[in-house]
């Protein structure tokens, strides 16, 4: 199957023109799977709670998740996207999984960065393995968000729960995870897909630069395709979730099944 990550740099309080321009950037790609960065309809460094408020919108009714489904019936693929979710009155840093049948699935951020956390709620939905159709076959797709990465129990917890491919929207702008997402692919025995979007964004006298390099991480941790710092476009790899399935290392050990987790305790 085909695996694809979109970066681009989201205009802050532009639902209608980031949609727009995912719809064109999409024009003509062929792909399985596409990932799009975190809260890519709105931007990310908030004035404001009522800013936040202005572009927040509910999944599966809203207008994101209409531009989704359309997008997965459009490739037939499945699309994974970031956007504020509103529900009654908190709102959730979330992604939104639309598959060609027409199905919406929702992750909620459990791992909040720096000031998302005066600003969202925390995730509570846990962590979604999805069975997902490609190419005739069907995989199992996991969805962690962003500053997910730095806790390596987010993609721990989607591999034991049988995840062969993660979508990872991201807004990065720590420089360590490009290098440390091929760690988490390899512990776990992964394919990992890793949308970060580009340019800048200034709340007082504060800016927050994007770092780019979209990645796709194979089960051994190397690097499939990783993009630049500032480009846009969408990059697409030919991956094989079958890959995933075997932890196994060598003849002796399974990444996954030799753990221990009665040695892990506290006591
Ligand atoms: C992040 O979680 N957006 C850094």
């Amino acid at each position: 199957m085909r695996a694809s990550y979109l970066q681009f740099s989201p205009s802050y309080l532009e639902p209608d023109r980031n949609r727009a321009r995912v719809a064109e950037m999409i024009q003509g790609v062929e792909t399985d799977l596409l990932v799009l960065p975190e809260l890519f309809t709105s931007g990310y460094f908030f004035q404001s709670q009522d800013d936040l408020a202005e572009v927040a919108e509910p999944v599966p009714e809203g207008p994101t998740t209409d531009a989704l489904r359309h997008w997965a019936d459009d490739l037939n693929a499945t699309v994974v996207a970031g956007l504020p979710e509103q529900e009654a009155d908190l709102v959730y840093n979330s992604a939104a999984v639309a598959s060609p049948a027409g199905e919406v699935a929702v992750y909620r951020k459990v791992h909040l960065f720096y000031q998302e956390n005066d600003l969202f709620a925390t995730g509570d939905l846990g962590f979604p393995v999805l069975e997902v159709e490609a190419d005739g076959t069907s995989y199992r797709l996991g969805v962690m968000v962003c500053f997910d990465w730095y806790f390596p129990e987010a993609a721990r917890t989607l591999a034991v729960k049988g995840a062969d491919v993660i979508a990872h929207p991201s807004n990065l702008v720590l420089p360590h995870c490009p290098d440390s997402m091929p760690v988490r692919a390899r512990e776990n025995h992964v394919f990992t897909i890793t949308a970060n979007r580009t340019g800048r964004e200034q709340r007082e006298d504060e800016i927050l630069q994007f770092i780019g390099q979209s990645e796709i991480c194979d089960p051994d941790g190397n690097i499939l395709q990783r993009a630049g710092a500032e480009d846009k476009g969408v990059g697409t790899v030919e991956v094989d979730p079958a890959e995933a399935r075997d932890r196994h290392i060598n003849q002796y050990n399974d990444v996954l099944a030799d753990r221990r987790p009665d040695m892990y305790t506290l006591a």
